[in-house]
Formats: C-alpha cells, structure tokens, sequence
C-alpha cells in the first residue's frame, strides 16, 4: 500500500497467519478452533464470517497511513462534490461548488466566494441561484492518463460546469455555458486535456426571444455540443478558444472521449429521437399515450453522435461559425456537409457510451435493451471514409450503417447502463434492474481471442439498484484493475433507519482477482452522487497544504491586500473603511474597530501564519458574515454597514488553546 509517513508497522501477517487461519471458536462460519487466535477471536466476537473478517482487513487503513486512491463524486443536488478515499470508503472532504459551505467559507461574504457563485448565474436568476445538480466529474488528463491537475463538473440543472483546482482543493470557476439550459451526461475531458465537452440534455429554443411553442420543436429547438477550451496554466475555461456544434433537438445524454485509436472523436449518446414533448394532460384528461416516456420510446433505434472534433477545429478556424450568445457555433448544415457529425444507429434510449481503454471499441448500453453493444473505431473510420450510409435522419445528418460499425452483442441483463474497464481486457457495466454487474470480455483489440471474445462472464450482485460504475483510473489508457466502486442507488436495508430519506450506497469490489468480490458498504448521507471518478492518489502530487504568504488563491499571486505581522491599519476615506487585518493564533489585528451606519467597510483578513492546518475562521454573525482562512491565504470582504449596533465577531476554526479569546467587536455608531 502507498503509505503516507512511515510508521513503526507490526507485521500484520504473521498475526494473521496465527489468527484468522487458525482461528477461534464464534465465527458463523470460516474459522477453525484453535490456540493464539486473536484475530479470530475478534471475528468470533463479533460474528463476522470469514470473507467480511478478510475483507475488513482489507479495507481498513490506520491512522497516519494514506488511502491509495481518492474517488472523487458529484453530489448531486447538493452541489458538491465528495471525496473519499479507497480502500477505506471514508470521506475526507466535501468540495462546495454550487452550493455554499459555511465550514470553508463559501458563499458568506468572501469575494472569493461570491466571485465563483455569481460568475455562474444567469443574469435572468439574478444572485440566488444557490445549488446545482453535480453529475459527471472528469479529471484533467495528459496523454489519455489522469494528471492530478483540475477537475470539472457540471450542474444538470442550469447547465452549468465548474472547475475545482486540485493545487488547493477549491473551486475557481462556474461557467453559465451559453445555449445550454440544462446538461445531463455530457461531461468528458479530451485526452490532454484540450477541451471540456458539456452539451445539452434538453434542447434549447433558438428564436430571438428565447420562447417557442412545443408545437415547433422540431424546427424551433436545437442541442448543442460544447467543446470548453482549457487553459493549461490556471486550468479555467477559455471562451474566446471554445466552440459548440448545433445538434438536432433530440435529448443528448451520456458522452465520452475518443482515445489513441479514436483520439480526435468524440461519442454522446441520445434518446427521444421522436422529439417528444409529453403533453398527457391535453383534453382534459391524463392520456397516458401522449406521454413524454411513452412517446419518447416508440423508436427501435436512436443514434449514437459521432463527433470528429479535430475536424470541427479546422472549420472554426476557418471561420464557419456563427456567433451565437458570445459563442462560436458550428451550425447543424455546416456540421454535416464537412464531416463534423455522422450518426450510428443504437438500440433504443440508450444511456451509457463508453471508450475502452485502446480507444478501439465504444460500448453502448442501453436502458431498455439487454445488450452490450460494441461499436468499432476500425469500422466507423472506415464507413465515414466509405461514406456507407443507411440514409440521412429528418436534419441531414448522414447515418452510417448499423451492420457496417457494430462489432458485436453481448447479451449482459435487465437495464444496463453504463460500463468501466480493467486492465485485463474486461469490461463492468452496471444492470440496473438486475441489480448486478455484468462482468464481460471485449474483443481481440483488448486482449481476447477466439473463443473468449465478447463473451458474459459473471454477474456481481449489489444492493441495490446501480446507476454509474466506476474502476481504478477505468475512464483512462491505463485502467488498474484493483478496485469498483458500485454506485447503487437505494439502500433500502443495508444501514440502519435514518428517517425517511435514506442513504445511498457505494459498495467497494475487489476486481482483481479472476472472481470479483465484495468488499465493503458505504452510506452515502450528504448528497445523491451520480458519477465518480478514482484516481491513484500519488497523482495528486500539485496538492499543497499551506499557501505561500499572502496568496490570493483566485490567482495564486500574492494579494495586493496582503500584509505581514506589523502592517496591521485601518484606513479612512470619507465613507470607505479599509482594514488590513491579520489573523494569527489567537487573535486578530486589530481586533475592535470603529465604523458608522452607511461605511462601506473592506476588510482584507491576512491568516500570517505558515503552520499547516493553521486554518483560522472570521465571522460577522450580524452580518451574516463567514469566512475560512487558511495559512498564507489572504480573504477580502464587502461589506455596507446599514444597521447600528455593537457586534461581536470572532473565529469560527477550534484553532487553539485560547481559540475562545480570538474575538472582537466592531462598532457601528448610528450615522
Ligand atoms: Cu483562530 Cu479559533
């Protein structure tokens, strides 16, 4: 195991041998009787079999010794973002993103905060649009490999995506992403990290003024695929470089990037390709016919979107965009005449499209379909090049031939959804309604021959109801094998009664032996998680945990607010109070200041010190003021005095001894 400092290890084998394999009395079952058991005792004692005491043993990580992997999970709407560590399971922070975290300081008066919130906020939501709906995180990559460096996500709600610097843990940016107005699954990092994908899940209407009655969906509506430039420094999203590409008005869902073999693509799935628009109501009575589920599945076959994004950039550069709400949008004709957008058929409402690690095959699972279905780069290569069509859909759009681009079947179960991959050649991909993991074999491009080639190998029960799936690095080149994370969720019996909103559940599997098992349960009690993705923590080696002095972590430069022990002052100017103020263990400086009703009061709070987890908090409570201030870190805050009062304030982190003393006052006089 990767470990963190070195501590004084026993060596636990020894004591295994003599303890589990030979046991004691108690166990349900796995353990034989026998003299020097001590781990077996402890098994007995607490009636756990032999597999939950292995698997206990497995999992467990001591203080001081570091998980080797951190998964990190959208929250759904909660609007965060969880991270937990793997083997262990446990939760070792919560990133807020969309929505306000009092703990750190976000969204309670900090610039900081507030400068991330709002620069997310359609103008038309005004400043309190507060939560979101996190779905799918991806993590930055250089060469196809998690690097460690950023994390995006995006809001399935406002259709919105943000960015979480992994340097400091701390979301820089939200991004309202112009034509979107809502975002499901479309989140996907390209191979180095040139591009951000994020595209519609409901399509949006395109007239002036942003109305258009359902009746004229077909003409009226449109999806876009939205391809975020990334900058590589600050890792923010570039407008002035990014693009969209106009889709048709189907329902764009799940997506991923193409790698090595089909680096340059990029793959979303859709559904309710009927263009749909529900309406069960009409008449006066509930018409279940005319329901948006229903008449969204009446199609044998949606279409699997293949996007061939380097060809977009070459037509962006050559100016075939038009601007579109301050974005360069690819319009749907230009999109097929060059040969930016060619069609698959998949079998209907589809939901997961996953890239194997090759980048050979791209497995598409759908939702009311039992197969597995394989699509092969090789082969939509050569049927675009072929341009061996089965005709155009009801917008141009070429559709390459089904038999000419599937590779293969495989019958897998009830509900699948979406798929992950190890390093032998397999293939996970979560089945809903049978409440299991298909584990299945890809083809000879992965490592299988005749005979073994996209073949079911087992299923994997879990409990219960699993959405998304995830492996150990499973979305990169290199995927390592160890461990799946089976996002199932309902709970139902696995925890005890919580009232009546229950937790979901992560299961943790070992996959990598030849059968894979199960390991441990997990609650999940702050947030609906979606998507996960696991990353091998050694990667994560930008992560700091002091600032330099005086940092302004919204540019990593030292603030222009900054100051050092000593430069502590307040500063008048007519109505405008400007106090420069330190924060060290266990006061602040200065700690009572004078101001009157109608200041403009600017308080820059420098933390001065250099001490890891020195991490002091500021509140105003009065003025519903709350802000984190970690070591190094420079924090600013407006703030309009409108009402008279003495006020105490003081700091919310248990820093210290006298962490109780490190209070103030400020006065504000009646005007
Ligand atoms: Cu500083 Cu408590």
């Amino acid at each position: 195991m990767a470990s963190g400092p070195q501590v004084s290890r026993r060596t636990a084998l020894g004591w295994l041998a003599g303890g589990v394999a030979a046991g004691a009395a108690g166990a349900r079952f796995g353990f034989s009787s026998g003299s020097g058991g001590e781990l077996g005792d402890v098994a007995g004692a607490r009636n756990l079999t032999g597999d939950e005491a292995r698997a206990a043993l497995e999992t467990f990580v001591p203080g001081g010794v570091y998980d080797e992997y951190f998964i990190f999970s959208s929250g759904g709407h909660s609007g965060q973002i969880m991270v937990y560590g793997v083997p262990s399971l446990r939760l070792l922070k919560v990133i807020p993103v969309f929505t306000p975290d009092a703990w750190q300081g976000y969204g309670f008066g900090t610039d900081q905060g507030n400068l991330v919130l709002d620069g997310g906020v359609d103008s038309a939501k005004s400043n309190t649009l507060r939560w979101g709906d996190t779905h799918h995180p991806a993590l930055s990559e250089t060469e196809g490999d998690y690097d460690g460096r950023f994390l995006y996500i995006n809001d399935r709600a406002n259709g919105r995506i943000a960015m979480v610097d992994l340097r400091d843990f701390k979301t820089k940016q939200i991004l309202d992403v112009p034509n979107l107005q809502t975002s499901h699954g479309g989140c996907f990092v390209t191979p180095n990290s040139e591009y951000v994908h994020i595209s519609s899940m409901t399509p949006c209407p395109v007239t002036e003024s942003g109305y258009a009655p359902l009746s004229r969906y077909k003409e009226d509506f449109r999806g876009f695929s939205t391809w975020l430039a990334i900058d590589q420094e600050d890792g923010r999203f570039d407008l002035e470089r990014s693009f969209q590409i106009e889709l048709p008005p189907y329902t764009q869902d799940l997506a991923d990037a193409g790698k090595l073999t089909s680096f340059g693509l990029g793959f979303i799935n859709s559904y309710n390709t009927e263009m749909a628009t529900g309406g069960n109501l009409h008449g006066g009575h509930a018409d279940p016919s005319k329901s948006l589920e229903s008449a969204a599945t009446s199609n044998d076959y949606d279409f699997l979107h293949i996007i061939d994004w380097q060809r977009a950039e070459e037509v962006v550069a050559e100016g075939g965009t038009r601007i579109r709400n301050g974005m360069r949008v690819v319009p749907l004709e230009t999109a097929t005449s060059e040969g930016i957008l060619h069609f698959a058929p998949e079998p209907r409402n589809p939901h997961g499209v996953d890239v194997n690690p090759t980048g050979d095959y791209i497995c598409v699972a759908g939702k009311l379909d039992p197969n597995g279905n394989v699509y092969s780069t090789e082969r939509i290569r050569a049927a675009i090049e072929a341009q061996d069509y089965d005709g155009t859909d009801g917008f141009g759009v070429p559709i390459l031939r089904l038999d000419s681009v599937l590779e293969a079947q495989v019958e897998l179960g009830a509900g699948p959804l979406h798929t992950q991959f190890d390093d032998q050649g397999y293939a996970y991909t979560s089945l809903f309604l049978d409440t299991a993991i298909a584990k299945w074999s890809l083809g000879p491009k992965a490592g299988h021959g005749e005979g073994d080639a996209f073949k079911l190998v087992e299923k994997i029960p879990v409990h219960y109801n699993i959405g998304h799936l995830v492996t150990a690095e499973g979305d990169t080149v290199h995927p390592d094998g160890r461990y799946m994370v089976a996002l199932n969720k309902w709970s139902i019996d696995r925890f005890p009664p919580v009232g009546t909103l229950h937790p979901q559940n992560f299961q943790l599997i070992d996959i990598a032996g030849d059968s894979p098992r199960m390991l441990s349960d997990a609650p999940i009690g702050n947030g609906e998680p979606h998507y996960v993705q696991m990353i091998n923590r050694e990667k994560l080696t930008h992560v700091i945990q002091v600032y330099e002095p005086g940092t302004d972590p919204m540019t990593w430069k030292r603030s222009p607010f900054a100051i050092d022990a000593g430069e502590e002052r307040v500063e008048r100017d007519g109505d405008e109070v400007v106090v420069y103020m330190s924060a060290q263990r266990s006061h602040f400086t200065p700690d009572t200041f004078e101001t009157k009703v109608g200041d403009l009061l600017r308080l820059h709070i420098t933390n001065v010190e250099q001490t890891p987890d020195a991490t002091h908090g500021f509140a105003i409570p009065a003025y519903n003021i709350e802000a984190s201030i970690d070591p190094g870190e420079v924090v600013n805050i407006d703030l309009t005095l409108d009402r008279a009062g003495t006020f105490a304030m003081y700091c919310t982190e248990f820093c210290s001894a006298l962490h109780l003393e490190m209070q103030g006052w400020i006065e504000v006089a009646p005007s």
